[in-house]
C-alpha cells in the first residue's frame, strides 16, 4: 500500500524543481524588482484598462534572455485579474492554430507569444487585423471551393516577447501600443534578486555573499539564480553552509565566472578579438566561426553585455576590442594598432 504512493527520488527532484521554478518567478509588480520604468508604465495602462473594463493595449517586450520577460507577461495577467495562454513564433505553423488560440481566449485575456520575431509570415499577416479590429480573415478550402471565412474575435491583449525589437517587421511592431525595453538589472537589484531566491531555497546567504554573486551574474536575473543555486552547493560541502563573499568567490572562480561576470564564451570572444585579429575589427561570422558558437547566439546573448560594459564597440568594419578589454586581460595595447 505504501508503495504505491511513494515517489521515486527522481521523481521527487522533479517536482521540488518544478515548484521551485514557480515560487521564484513573482506573481505581482511588488515582487517584481527593477526594471522600475517599465513597471511604473505598465502600473498605469493596466489601471486605465481596467477601470475602462477594456483589454489592455498590446504590449512588446524585448531585450536579451533571462531578463524576466515571461515573467513580467505573467505578472501583467495576474495584474490584469486575467488569464493567459502562452506559446512562441515557431508553434504557431499555420493560420488555423492561431485562429484556434485567439477563439480560445476569454474576452481581456492575454495571448503570450514568446520569439515573435519567428513567426511565420502568414500568421503574422493574419495577426495585423487580429490585432486592430479583433477579426481574422481566412480562406477555407483549395480551388472551387475555397471560400473566405470571417471570424471575429473576444477583445484580447498580445504580449510579444523577443530578443531582438530590430528583427520585427514594422508593421507587426507599429501594431503594439506598449514598447517595453527591458534593461540590464543593477548590482543592487540583481543583489535583492539573490536574497529573495536565498529565501525560496532556505539558504543563508550574507550581504557580501548576496553582492558577490549579483555582481557576477552578468546583468540577469537568470543567471543569478543559477549561479546562487551552485554556490550553495560549494557552501554546503565545502563551507559551513553559508553563502560569504569568499565562499561565492571560489565557487564562481571554479565555474570560470570572473570576477566582472565574464563567462567562457565571453573571454573566449574577446580572446580571440585580441590574440588572433589584433582587437579588430573583425565580423560576425569570423568570430562565430572561431569561437564555435552560432552568430545568432553571439548577436543575442553575448555581444549586448560586452557591447553596455564597454568591453567591445560595433563599427561599421566589424568589432573592435577597447583598451577596457586588454586591460581585463592584462594585455597591453599593441600601440601600432588603430582601431
Ligand atoms: N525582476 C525579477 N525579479 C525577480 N526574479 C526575476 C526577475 N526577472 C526574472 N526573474 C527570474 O529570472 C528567471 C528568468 O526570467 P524569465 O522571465 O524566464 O526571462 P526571459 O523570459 O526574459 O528569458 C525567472 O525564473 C525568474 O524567476
Ligand atoms: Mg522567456
Amino acid at each position: 500500500m505504501e508503495n504505491e504512493n511513494r515517489m521515486s527520488s527522481e521523481e521527487i527532484m522533479n517536482e521540488t524543481e518544478m515548484s521551485l521554478e514557480k515560487t521564484l518567478r513573482p506573481q505581482y509588480f511588488d515582487q517584481y524588482i527593477g526594471q522600475d520604468k517599465i513597471k511604473n508604465e505598465l502600473m498605469i495602462y493596466i489601471e486605465a484598462a481596467k477601470n475602462r473594463e477594456e483589454a489592455l493595449d498590446h504590449v512588446l517586450l524585448y531585450g536579451p534572455p533571462g531578463l524576466g520577460k515571461t515573467t513580467m507577461a505573467m505578472v501583467i495577467a495576474n495584474e490584469m485579474n486575467t488569464t493567459i495562454r502562452t506559446t512562441s513564433g515557431p508553434a504557431i505553423e499555420k493560420p488555423g492554430d492561431l485562429v484556434a488560440l485567439l477563439n480560445d481566449l476569454e474576452p481581456g485575456g492575454i495571448l503570450f507569444i514568446d520569439e515573435i520575431h519567428r513567426l511565420p509570415r502568414v500568421v503574422e499577416e493574419m495577426l495585423y487585423s487580429a490585432m486592430e479590429d479583433y477579426f481574422i480573415d481566412i480562406i477555407i478550402g483549395q480551388g472551387e471551393t475555397a471560400h473566405p471565412v470571417h471570424f471575429p474575435l473576444p477583445p484580447f491583449t498580445l504580449i510579444g516577447a523577443t530578443t531582438r525589437a530590430g528583427n520585427l517587421s514594422a508593421p507587426l511592431r507599429d501594431r503594439f501600443g506598449i514598447l517595453s525595453h527591458m534593461e540590464y538589472y543593477t548590482v543592487s537589484d540583481l543583489k535583492e534578486i539573490v536574497e529573495r531566491t536565498s529565501d525560496v531555497l532556505q539558504t543563508k546567504t550574507d550581504q557580501t555573499g548576496a553582492i558577490e554573486v549579483a555582481r557576477r551574474s552578468r546583468g540577469t536575473p537568470r543567471i543569478a539564480n543559477r549561479l546562487l543555486k551552485r554556490v550553495r552547493d560549494y557552501a554546503e560541502v565545502i563551507g559551513e553552509g553559508v553563502v560569504t563573499e569568499q565562499i561565492a568567490s571560489k565557487a564562481l572562480d571554479l565555474l570560470r565566472v570572473d570576477h566582472q561576470g565574464l563567462d567562457i564564451v565571453d573571454q573566449k570572444l574577446l580572446k580571440t578579438m585580441i590574440e588572433i585579429y589584433n582587437g579588430g575589427p573583425v565580423g560576425l561570422n569570423t568570430l562565430s566561426a572561431n569561437i564555435g558558437e552560432e552568430m545568432d547566439t553571439i548577436e543575442d546573448m553575448v555581444e549586448p553585455f560586452l557591447l553596455k560594459e564597454g568591453f567591445i564597440q560595433r563599427t561599421p568594419r566589424g568589432r573592435v576590442a577597447t583598451a577596457k578589454a586588454y586591460q581585463h586581460f592584462n594585455i597591453p595595447l599593441n600601440e601600432n594598432k588603430v582601431n
